[in-house]
């Protein structure tokens, strides 16, 4: 019989990837492809929606062609995507109305501030279980139609579409100007602001708010189902997942039960807890947020603490700094010392996000003194990882009454050995890396297999995952207590920065 593989897209900040995986979760295939970041003013960051899309249509034949496998073999597509990131286009000639808005721009700061002050946080908190920030898509949307002449009329005379990345390339993959299906999933949705996080329905309050048209919104869909054929890329191959990235990595690192837990460590660092199908209302400055609907099984839930800038202070302490020549080193260089020095480093370069949702914050170094060297630089670079990962899971242990037991890690970070011992002895649990460390397009592909049939349950998806590393906490416990205060004072002085 012909092996079968499941085409998993994962379309990420940096780059568009298409890896394929056989029966037994295995990564048999990989293409990648950047995309260009634009940052055309000071905490503008902006991305160009057509080659995202070309670069997709690229790295999919490459990486069946690097396996030499037929489009006949393959099973299903399922597709994972940076999230919150906001494009807008005509469906008459596919054309972007603009660059995409990324996830990490800030430009929508001010009229945020304005927005808390309005009805308050709390009306945000109880509709779509987040709070006002410059993260999400709603505020966005707002700003392009402030700022783009006659956009919002547009919209209103129903010319427009928005999508967060899948839409857009879902509607490209299903026909485009030709009848391309405009959808989203519900984990895509549950961040943009403008879902109601109970019904998992566009939010009439919520559009009203923003001034958004019901027209130019898609269709919410489960994470899991048979959306459509492609007809362009794969063609007849049918379409069967989609689901933010954060999300699929949950999905890929298996934590399908309440309490289970994962933390991605890329550019930024995304800590999600499943919380089952009760939604949990965070009074800690976490997200609450869908964590899959599996059709037709019922919508699972999270709880997620994003940290905005863990990896790119890594990249930030290369390119800026030039005190490393590449990532990896950051490890032989905090080795040269034996602690910090008393030396903190709070990356709030774009505010901060979970739990403080601070967008007046700005980065700090405290502790300096003429005894601190550039290893005890790095040591601090690293470490701020392991603080801000310490916040968020205080934060979740006070959200769900629970201790965390054990917390699962994937992403580039995860492969610094200091760094992760670190996260063993602040957060004082153990650290656990699976086999396949390409979880979000595990999950994506995971997804996609369950709806078309591919896996026939989480059981067998379950029986797939494997430790490959495991750290131990190991540090003097008042120590630890010691150091978090140092880490929590080093905060107090990042905020309010901005007037
Ligand atoms: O919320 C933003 C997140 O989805 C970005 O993830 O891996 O593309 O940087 P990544």
């Amino acid at each position: 019989m012909v092996e079968r593989y499941v085409v998993s897209i994962d379309q990420g900040t940096t780059s568009t990837r298409c890896i394929l995986f056989d029966h037994r979760g295995r990564l048999v295939s990989v293409a990648q492809r950047e995309h260009q970041q634009y940052f055309p003013r000071p905490g503008w960051v902006e991305h160009d929606a057509v080659e995202i899309w070309r670069n997709l249509q690229r790295v999919v034949p490459e990486a069946l062609a690097n396996a030499g496998i037929d489009p006949g073999q393959v099973a299903a597509i399922g597709i994972a995507n940076q999230r919150e990131t906001t494009v807008l286009w005509d469906p008459r000639t596919g054309a972007p109305l603009g660059r995409a808005i990324v996830w990490q721009d800030t430009r929508t700061g001010p009229m945020v501030e304005d927005l808390m002050d309005r009805p308050g946080e709390e009306f945000f908190l109880d509709r779509c279980g987040l709070p006002p920030s410059t993260y999400f898509s709603a505020p966005r949307i707002r700003w392009l139609f402030d700022n783009v002449e006659g956009l919002e009329q547009r919209a209103q005379a129903g010319e427009v579409l928005f999508g967060t990345i899948e839409s857009w390339l879902i509607w490209n993959l299903t026909g485009g100007t030709e009848g391309g299906l405009h959808i989203t999933d519900v984990t895509n949705a549950s961040r943009t602001m403008l879902i109601n996080i109970r019904t998992l329905t566009w939010d009439q309050e919520l559009m009203e708010f923003f001034g958004v048209p019901r027209p130019m919104l898609p269709e919410i869909r489960s994470s899991a189902e048979i959306y459509a054929e492609a007809r362009s890329v794969l063609p007849g191959v049918r379409i069967t997942a989609a689901l933010g990235d954060q999300q699929a990595a949950l999905f890929g690192q298996t934590c399908f039960s309440p309490g289970e837990a994962k933390c991605t460590y890329g550019t930024g660092s995304f800590l999600l807890m499943n919380t089952g199908t009760d939604l949990v209302r965070s009074r800690h400055g976490l997200l609450t947020t869908v964590a899959y609907r599996i059709a037709p099984h019922p919508t699972v839930y999270a709880l997620e603490g994003p940290i905005a800038v863990t990896g790119s202070l890594v990249q930030w302490f290369r390119d800026r700094l030039g005190l490393i020549n590449s990532a990896p080193e950051i490890e032989t260089l905090a080795r040269t010392v034996e602690d910090n020095g008393g030396c903190y480093i709070v990356p709030a370069f774009s505010g901060l996000f979970a739990p403080h949702w601070r967008s007046d914050a700005r980065g700090v170094i405290v502790g300096l003194t003429s005894y601190i060297t550039k290893g005890h630089l790095a040591r601090a670079v690293l470490e701020a990882t392991g603080w801000q990962t310490r916040e968020v899971v205080d934060a979740i242990n006070a959200d769900s009454g629970l201790a965390l037991k054990q917390l699962k890690v994937d992403g580039g970070m995860t492969s610094d050995n200091l760094l992760m011992q670190f996260l063993a002895d602040v957060l004082d649990v153990p650290v656990v890396r699976p086999m396949v460390a390409e979880t979000v397009s595990l999950g994506a592909a995971y997804a996609a297999g369950l709806a078309s049939g591919y896996w026939p349950d989480l059981e067998v998806l379950r029986r797939n995952w494997h430790r490959a590393a495991q750290w131990l906490p190991d540090m003097d416990p008042e120590r630890r207590e010691w150091e978090y205060e140092n880490w929590q004072r080093a905060v107090e002085r990042s905020l309010g920065w901005v007037r």
